[in-house]
């Protein structure tokens, strides 16, 4: 018999439920690293699962109650939010996502696996796998943002670094991919709200993300807080037990979200905890985190029949095969008992540092304001995130502490240490008191060059932080202005340093300041990474990974609209546009600038007509016109001019990036097999259809700057490829 059949006939009731249940701890820096009654209920057995617990110390005393002291000793199973680091933050989510480096997507996850299963976390609530396109959302910051085709190539890279190919292994940790699905199209942006989309945006735009999780082997799955179209996805059999399990053939564990099994009898589809919990279960989740409904309510359901005994069996089955599969039986402590080298460490600060240097996104470089000029004697350093180590952690931070934050006033100081460096804060981030601004000013006059470090406070972006506008809050622009005024009359050049977790609709800053740099958040290294590059130590070369709006009446916004009857044309009131606004971004998709100038010309594609099983290959040569090296990013985009359904105007499939030195020039190859090209036909079953497509190459997504050419499917009606399996 194997371990869990025999576990599972030995199992009571209660048992089985703490399988089923996932309570948070205090933690070893939050304090009393463990909550109520949690140590009595892992030695009954009734909790089997923890979250929040931080610290190798308090990890291996829990650890130690559940294997040594409850009935069974089946080992706890320890999970926490370890999305962009565990005590060395690498750049948030967002801003990691503008380097289009799948190698260093997969290794800041490993190194945050490393740092973080020595300390004997076994889970990580990551990655987030949201397309997020309205930036009112703040859970953006925690993405890949807008497009479904990168959340596939990061959701890959994610699941390979958290988890390493062996599960089992000492620094391995299970990923869960999160939120399932569509969470990202909450109503209005507003974080928790209803969401409503069609059957074809999310299989075409949602799901995606989810599905190269699963079959790049995703330990776990969360379902989003939100409903969709009416059934709240924690109890959406349809998607979970249906598509998710059947369809994809997914036979992880399913974790709700905090409370959320809970939270059915707010959503209005549960009276009480016990329907709550058998929804839940019905559905297909096998975890409840935090609601304490299936403990509580499911031996009720039980009784009223609303589940059966079998499907407690399967979830704890399902539970328990994790657990094993993490070599929890064989050495619970395999977790947590070889603190790290200080040698891993240092390389792992180092590698944070380079990291954050390439997340920058460089918006704009007038006059080539950067890199500062070496002529510089002195520094004005001013802004409410000028000297603020803390926010350079983004929302989430696991156990990094503040002051391991380096802030951009450190960070300029040790790499510019010649030169005389001022500070001036001038504003807080969202208080009106502008009575600083005074002093700001008078040290400006007294430099000669300005970096002003503005932005969103980092709790303004992540869980439970929409926000209806995407102007700077309190009165930052007061200060800009003053700064901005003064400098122009004097020539001096004002570099902009810019944190948010969202693309900011900023154009009076992006007008006003020679240089702007969106430096998001990014962590422990960020004032040394924006130091090389403000120095040019580093040229820029983060591209971003959402569309910079206008204005936030333009949202959502992304590149992957599909035509409209009436195209947008000035001449003609009716058609689709903005009485007051222009309809492109503002940055599009992809922009990013360099101390590079780079020049993409001779766009090859071959063969110029595609069987259904070829592959084009693409070519594109790659100049830098430039006087100094730099990293140059080349996207490819499709478009079906004509298609039996509408298709976006341009659709993301594949990304090189390729380094020059000055005057050099390579070629780029991208491959694209004819599956890519497949889309969902009129009744949403998978086709490639004959026909033309557009191959688009170049630096953004912003048609003008795209190389074209057009080559034709050979394929009919006949050519319908079943669905995935
Ligand atoms: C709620 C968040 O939505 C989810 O992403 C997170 O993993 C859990 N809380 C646990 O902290």
């Amino acid at each position: 018999m194997s371990r869990i059949d025999a576990l599972l006939g030995a199992m009571t009731l209660t048992e089985k439920l703490g399988q089923l249940t996932m309570t948070a701890a205090g933690s070893a820096v939050t304090g009393p690293f463990i909550a109520g009654d949690s140590t009595d209920a892992i030695r009954a057995g009734s909790i089997g699962n923890l979250l929040n617990l931080m610290g190798a110390e308090p990890v291996r005393e829990l650890q130690r109650i559940a294997v040594e002291e409850s009935r069974l000793g089946i080992p706890l199973l320890i999970a926490l939010d370890v999305i962009h680091g565990y005590r060395t933050l690498f750049p948030v989510p967002l801003a990691e996502t503008a380097l289009f480096d799948p190698e260093v997507w997969e290794r800041t996850a490993r190194e945050a696996a490393r740092e973080a299963s020595a300390e004997g976390i076994a889970m990580t609530f990551a990655p987030m796998l949201d397309v997020a396109r309205d930036p009112r959302w703040g859970r953006g910051v925690e993405g890949f943002g807008e497009d479904p085709w990168v959340g596939g190539c990061l959701a890959r890279a994610k699941v390979r670094g958290y988890q390493g190919s062996d599960l089992s292994a000492a620094d391995a940790l299970a990923a869960v991919a999160k939120h399932y699905g569509a969470y990202g199209a909450v109503t209005a942006g507003r974080e928790y709200a209803a969401v409503d989309v069609s059957e074809r945006a999310l299989r075409e735009v949602h799901l995606p993300p989810f599905e190269a999780a699963v079959t790049a082997g995703v330990s776990s799955v969360m379902p989003a807080f939100t409903d969709l179209a009416g059934i709240p996805m924690t109890a959406h059999a349809g998607l979970l037990r249906e598509w998710l399990r059947g369809r994809l053939g997914f036979d992880g564990v399913i974790v709700s979200d905090y409370n959320a099994i809970g939270e059915l009898i707010a959503h209005g589809v549960a009276s009480d905890r016990a329907q709550a919990a058998a929804l839940a279960l019905r559905a297909g989740v096998d975890i409840d985190m935090m609601a304490d409904a299936y403990r509580y309510g499911l031996p009720e359901a039980l009784q009223r029949g609303l589940v059966s005994a079998a499907l407690i069996d399967e979830a704890v089955r399902r539970v328990l095969r994790l657990k094993e599969r993490l070599g929890l039986f064989e050495d619970p402590y395999r977790r947590g008992t070889s603190p790290e080298s200080s040698t891993a460490m240092a390389e792992r600060r180092r590698f944070a540092r380079a990291v954050g240097a390439r997340a920058i996104v460089m918006l704009k470089n007038a006059g080539d304001a950067l890199p500062l000029a070496d002529s510089l004697r002195r520094l004005l350093v001013v802004g409410p995130l000028a000297d603020a180590a803390a926010e350079m952690r983004g929302p989430w931070h696991a156990a990094a502490s503040a002051d391991g934050c380096v802030s951009v006033l450190a960070g300029l100081r040790a790499a510019l240490p010649q030169m005389r460096i001022e500070h001036a804060l001038g504003v807080d981030i969202d208080v009106e008191d502008t009575s600083a601004i005074a002093t700001a000013l008078r040290r400006c006059r007294q430099s000669d060059a300005v970096v002003l470090c503005l932005g969103e406070a980092s709790l303004m972006s992540g869980e439970a932080a929409s926000r209806a506008s995407l102007d700077l809050p309190g009165r930052q622009r007061t200060l800009t202005e003053s700064i901005c005024k003064h400098a122009r009359s004097c020539g001096k050049p004002v570099i902009a340093v810019l944190f948010s977790g969202r693309p900011l609709a900023v154009p009076w800053l992006i007008e006003q300041a020679d240089a702007v740099l969106a430096a998001w958040f990014l962590g422990a290294e960020a004032g040394h990474a924006i130091a090389d590059v403000i120095t040019g130590k580093v040229s820029p070369s983060g591209r971003t990974p959402v569309s910079w709006p206008r204005a936030v009446g333009q949202v959502p916004i992304f590149f992957g609209q599909r035509p409209s009857g009436r195209p947008a044309d000035p001449a003609n009131r009716y058609s689709s546009r903005y009485l007051d606004v222009a309809n492109d971004p503002l940055f599009a998709f992809g922009h990013g600038l360099s101390y590079g100038r780079f020049k993409l010309s001779s766009l090859r594609v071959t063969p110029e007509s595609l069987g259904a099983d070829e592959t084009l290959a693409i070519q594109v040569d790659v100049l830098n016109e430039g006087r100094r090296a730099a990293q140059e990013t080349v996207f490819l985009f499709t478009h079906r001019p004509l298609a039996s359904v509408t298709r976006p105007l341009l659709e993301l499939k594949g990304f090189a990036k390729i380094e020059l030195r000055p005057g050099e020039s390579a070629t780029v190859t991208l491959q694209l097999p004819a599956t890519e090209l497949r889309y969902l036909g009129p009744d949403l079953q998978p086709v490639l259809e004959a026909g033309a497509v557009e191959i688009l190459v170049g630096p953004c997504a912003d048609r003008a700057q795209l190389l074209q050419k057009t080559v034709q499917v050979r394929a009919s009606g006949a050519s319908r490829l079943p669905p995935p399996s």
